[in-house]
């Protein structure tokens, strides 16, 4: 049975697909059989960090039925699967979201890792597909307002059966401004995974449609997505 985890925030911005993209990227440099699936229906953005922007047919052609699912697994960097969602105006109807649980169940036999990037927020969509996951990493910000957020995310995914395995920090300045690793770990009372820096070569690497771990390896946030990757396979293998 797949690892089934959810990548989630209260608020966009955060860097959730951005962390999916890259920690993917590494996971599959690790050897692992990762798929990613970007249930940001109406916000899709995976496929534009890893390069996938040309594919032709989407989550979203699978979902309005007119597609089968294998047609929409596409491979990104270091060969990692990618399930990208369409960019289309109309987006899509709400119903069809329902279409979604069968398309992850349908990855959960084929892989071992489902990493999905969540949709920004706890309205209809964010819940629909944290129902779908087994597991929730909370990404956050260090501050304030998204360490409150994500303690509700934390508390809504405890209700819905979705167990949450931890935080990942994201954009941190390294100052004082920054709420703390043990700030933010004893309030949520969960681990940090990683903490990833604000780094000016993400957003470089993200205009060519490229992960940094593969861009720029190098980079203080490559560095920890690759941390990451190696500390999600140890504890999910701990299981
Ligand atoms: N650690 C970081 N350092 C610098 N920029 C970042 C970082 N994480 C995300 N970003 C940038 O912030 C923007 C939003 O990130 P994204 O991953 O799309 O957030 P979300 O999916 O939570 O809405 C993107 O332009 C991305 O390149
Ligand atoms: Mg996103």
């Amino acid at each position: 049975m797949a690892h089934i985890i959810i990548f989630a925030s209260s608020k966009g911005g955060a860097g959730k697909t951005t962390v999916v993209a890259n920690l993917g990227v590494a996971m599959a440099q690790l050897g692992q059989n990762v798929v990613l699936l970007d249930a940001d229906i109406m916000m899709a953005n995976l496929g534009l960090l890893l390069g996938l922007e040309e594919q032709k047919v989407t989550l979203h052609d699978v979902l309005a039925g007119g597609a089968k699912l294998s047609g929409a697994i596409s491979s990104g960097p270091e060969g990692v699967k990618v399930v990208p969602s369409g960019i289309s105006l109309e987006g899509i109807q709400r119903a069809k979201l329902d279409r979604l649980k069968k398309v992850v169940s349908e990855l959960a036999k084929k892989f071992k890792f489902l990493l999905i990037d969540a949709p920004s927020g706890l309205d209809r969509d964010a819940i629909t597909a944290l129902t779908m996951a087994e597991k929730i990493v909370l990404v956050a910000t260090p501050d304030i307002v998204a360490l409150s957020n994500a303690f509700k995310t934390k508390l809504i995914a405890e209700r819905l059966n979705v167990k949450p395995i931890g935080t990942v920090i994201t954009r941190a300045t390294g100052r004082n401004v920054d709420i703390s690793h043990e700030g933010i770990k004893s309030t949520l009372e969960l681990p940090v995974l990683a903490t990833i820096p604000e780094d000016p070569e993400l957003r470089r690497s993200a205009a060519l449609g490229e992960p940094v771990v593969t861009h720029s390896p190098k980079s203080p946030s490559a560095k920890e997505f690759k941390k990451l990757a190696a500390t999600l396979v140890k504890i999910s293998a701990a299981r």
